[in-house]
């Protein structure tokens, strides 16, 4: 099973781009700046630790990438580019490497002032190929509007905001229980803690961490989900915890363990 780390990523930059990033909806539609466009690529490229994942940046996103419908999500309007998120299901944990990869382009996304936001089911698959060209082994999970977000958040976004409540977020014991005895390891909690502000699917915060001897292992609650899977959200907060956990000086890798609901254990070195 695939091994992945953040080995080479700059973390303060996306730990500081994690502390301010909310999914934005509306966009003013003025086109990035190709030097933005250029960073992202280039990041796109060489941000790849899972085998057959991959970021695809759209630098000119066709209108009919995102759908919307009534009673769910609203639709992402003014997007002038876009990201994709892009593996390959025959290779095992491939959502997880998905989520994890996807996540590291969004930070940098972040980073650069841009505004971004995960959809998992509202875009159309058939466009998004089009636009990325892929081969016949590779499917789009995921993608993300880019640019820049409207200056105001919007009457749509803010309808959004209410149903979704992305503000709310789960206790850190209900996500890791008993994370403050000594059983488990200390260099583990600011990994937890940062977790708490990664994005999910439906803001449902699938994640849920447990101490094995040395190391960290992340699950999901409950039965998987269909169309999104808990794996894309358990691959987002796998990169979330391990920046913190290299940001406050430590350092190590996630095995992928894909078994039931069990995704990868986290171990330093
Ligand atoms: C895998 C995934 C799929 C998502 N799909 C959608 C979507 O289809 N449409 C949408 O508007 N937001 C979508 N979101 C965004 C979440 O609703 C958002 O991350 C969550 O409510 C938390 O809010 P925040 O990102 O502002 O912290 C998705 C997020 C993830 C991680």
């Amino acid at each position: 099973m695939p091994q992945l780390s953040l080995a080479d990523a700059p973390v303060r930059r996306w730990m500081e781009a994690s502390r301010r990033r909310k999914s934005r909806r509306s966009f003013d539609g003025s086109p990035v700046p190709e030097a933005d466009l250029d960073a992202l690529a280039e990041a796109a490229d060489r941000f790849r630790p899972f085998p057959g994942a991959r970021s695809v940046l759209v630098r000119t996103a066709p209108e009919r990438l995102f759908k919307g419908v009534i009673g769910g999500y609203g639709r992402i309007s003014g997007a002038p580019s876009a990201l994709l998120f892009v593996g390959k299901p025959d290779t095992p944990g491939a959502e997880v490497g998905v989520g994890y990869t996807g996540e590291m382009l969004v930070l940098e996304a972040t980073a650069l002032g841009l505004g971004t936001c995960w959809v998992g089911g509202l875009f159309s698959s058939r466009v998004a190929r089009e636009a990325a060209s892929l081969n016949s082994h590779e499917r789009v999970y995921a993608v993300s509007p880019i640019g820049t977000p409207a200056r105001q958040v919007t009457r749509a976004e803010r309808v959004v905001y209410g149903m979704r409540k992305p503000k709310a977020r789960r206790f850190v014991e209900e996500i890791a229980p008993g994370l403050a005895d000594p059983e488990w390891p200390a260099w583990a909690r600011p990994g937890v803690e940062a977790v708490r502000i990664a994005p999910s699917a439906y803001n449902r915060q699938p994640w849920r961490f447990r101490s094995e001897g040395t190391a960290v292992v992340i699950a999901f609650d409950g039965p998987d989900t269909p169309v999104v899977s808990k794996r894309l959200d358990c691959g987002i907060a796998m990169c979330h915890f391990e920046l913190a956990v290299r940001a406050a000086g430590a350092s190590g890798s996630w095995r992928i363990l894909d078994h039931r609901s069990d995704i990868a254990r986290f171990t330093l070195g």
